[in-house]
């Protein structure tokens, strides 16, 4: 049975205590839960924990797999996952909360799942200003990985309605908070370079950015291949050759297995010797940067190319195109 057929039974919460007291521990037991923020509703797991980060990907049908943004009830909160800067603090002392992210260095002993940053070694973090967000936040007192709320390819959800419409079945509750205000994602910096850059407009203004920081943004440069939507910037490549759809390693390859195609060597690594796509998708970037640092071309077993499938064969896909 592929991984995203609706099989729950998908809850309305208030945005009340009781309600979001139940959100919090629906997303300490690895569950999915939607909650409203000032830009669109979001679609929350706990992002240590690879395997409900893995299930965003599955209710959502995403075909490929983008870093995701981490929610934190407030800058000291967010400040555990990441290296925080002069320009980091002067925003977030402007804007946060509410509808912008900032992308910052991960801090050593993050504990945040690799599948979040898609295997970078920047995270994006975001403190929303919905009180309702700020409140579930506070309760479940962890990092929050969260997209927009709606299935892949379809627009983004600004009312609870048009959550339940796309997701109904796949995830565990959505807490109903009305209309989202800005109804427009979180404007993205990044903070990690030598100039802070626009990686996203959105919900805040650039202009207004600007001024905070008392210098222009750098713009993403379009033309640049390298740094078009779901390119290398976003993308972790592995230094070391990649050989898909492997039965076995050959002389010198490390092998990185699943299910019943397992790997013999005392390196080898199995994405899930179940065959279960979760588990894969959990593991996946973590797997890669481990056999990566070996040193060694990296052989990777077929995947089926089925719910989450599609998401691991596409990244796998690019780590393995040919490059200079
Ligand atoms: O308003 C919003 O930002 C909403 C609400 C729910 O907070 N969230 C949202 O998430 O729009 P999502 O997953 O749809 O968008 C995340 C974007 C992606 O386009 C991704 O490329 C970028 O953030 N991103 C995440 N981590 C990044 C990183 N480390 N470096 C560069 N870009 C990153
Ligand atoms: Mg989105």
């Amino acid at each position: 049975m592929p991984d995203n057929t609706p099989s729950k039974d998908t809850k309305i919460l208030t945005a009340d205590p009781a309600g979001l007291t139940r959100a919090a521990q629906l997303l300490q037991a690895g569950e999915l839960v939607s909650f409203a923020t000032e830009t669109v509703y979001g679609l929350g797991a706990d992002a240590r924990q690879g395997e409900a980060v893995a299930a965003i990907y599955a209710a959502k049908g995403r075909p490929s797999f983008n870093p995701l943004i981490v929610h934190a009830a407030s800058a000291e909160a967010a400040q555990r996952y990441v290296l925080w800067n002069g320009w980091a603090e002067v925003l977030a002392q402007a804007f946060w909360p509410g509808p912008l992210t900032l992308v910052l260095p991960l801090r050593p002993k993050h504990g945040i799942s690799g599948l979040v940053t898609a295997g970078l070694e920047t995270l994006a973090v975001r403190v929303p200003a919905q009180p309702s967000a700020q409140r579930l936040l506070q309760i479940f007192d962890g990092p929050v990985a969260a997209p927009s709320a709606n299935p892949s390819g379809r627009i983004s959800p600004t009312l609870a309605s048009h959550v339940f419409a796309g997701l109904n079945g796949r995830i565990a509750a959505i807490v109903d908070d009305g209309a989202c205000g800005v109804g427009l994602e979180s404007t993205i910096v990044g903070l990690a370079g030598e100039a802070p850059i626009l990686l996203r407009p959105g919900g805040l203004a650039a202009e207004e950015i600007e001024e905070a920081l008392g210098q222009p943004l750098r713009q993403r440069d379009v033309q640049d291949p390298l740094t078009a939507p779901g390119q290398l910037l976003s993308h972790y490549a592995p230094n070391e050759q990649v050989r898909l759809n492997a039965a076995a390693a050959r002389n010198g390859e490390v092998f990185l297995g699943f299910g019943a195609h397992q790997g013999s060597g005392p390196e080898d690594l199995n994405l899930s010797p179940d065959g279960k796509l979760t588990e894969a998708a959990a593991h996946l970037f973590d797997y890669l940067h481990q056999l990566d640092g070996l040193g060694r071309p990296i052989a990777v077993a077929p995947i089926p190319d089925e719910g989450l499938g599609a998401a691991i064969n596409d990244r796998l896909a690019r780590a393995a195109a040919p490059r200079d």
